[in-house]
């Protein structure tokens, strides 16, 4: 590497991941072993991609018990393939029960979306929390301080977002199979670390206009 800043920053990379497998090194507990040989996490963490709002840590779970998809604004897209087929193989084959669509106060892509500004490609992506915003523009527009406009639309970012995975032919098939699934929205408040539940939990589709239930 011929540029020297970048080398440093990249062998504290290096050296950081020889304090992880000394830290590996001394488990006794044998996790680590079976950790190698495969995975049964019980949650499904779909987040924000900021560097903020680690999955893991925020529920303290250890490595193996937490499978993790992350975007920008933790969006839920009835298309994104990505999502999707992370959706698919937690469900569907690792049996997840709880899947969490976790928001944070103070989200950077939920405050672009609300800006009249062009970032660029993500616009694009940004549009699918307009949308949200349409749903409930009345709501957000009655508050005026721009971080509290902010942080209501990540709630009710989080609700909608709950609500696209339910609708999901994947859910909706695990639910009408009887499988024990259910599907949460919580905020993460990043200064106090505090994730808040949202109180929008479905675990069947009996709540679902009926549009939106399969039979
Ligand atoms: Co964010």
């Amino acid at each position: 590497m011929g540029n020297q800043a970048l080398e440093k920053s990249f062998n504290e990379i290096i050296e950081g991941n020889k304090g992880w497998v000394d830290f590996v090194s001394k488990d006794e507990t044998g996790r680590f072993q079976q950790l190698a040989k495969g995975q049964s996490p019980e949650i499904l963490w779909i987040g924000c991609a900021d560097s903020r709002v680690p999955a893991n840590e925020i529920t303290g779970r250890k490595p193996g018990e937490v499978f993790v998809h992350r975007n920008i604004a933790n969006m839920c897209v009835h298309s994104d393939m990505s999502m999707l087929s992370v959706l698919d193989y937690a469900v569907n084959v690792l049996k997840i029960k709880h899947i969490i669509v976790a928001g944070h106060y103070g989200c950077g892509g939920v405050a672009a979306s609300l800006s009249r500004k062009q970032f660029g490609i993500i616009d694009n992506w940004l549009c699918h929390i307009k949308d949200v915003y349409r749903l409930h523009a009345k709501d957000i527009d009655a508050i005026k301080d721009e971080e509290e406009r902010v942080d209501r639309l990540v709630e009710l970012n989080v609700k909608e977002q709950v609500f696209n995975l339910c609708t999901t032919s994947i859910v909706q098939n695990a639910w009408k199979n009887g499988q024990d699934l259910a599907v949460h929205g919580m905020v993460i408040n990043i200064g106090t670390g505090e994730l808040v539940d949202q109180h929008c939990t479905f675990d069947s589709n009996h709540d679902l206009d009926n549009v939106f239930a399969y039979q």
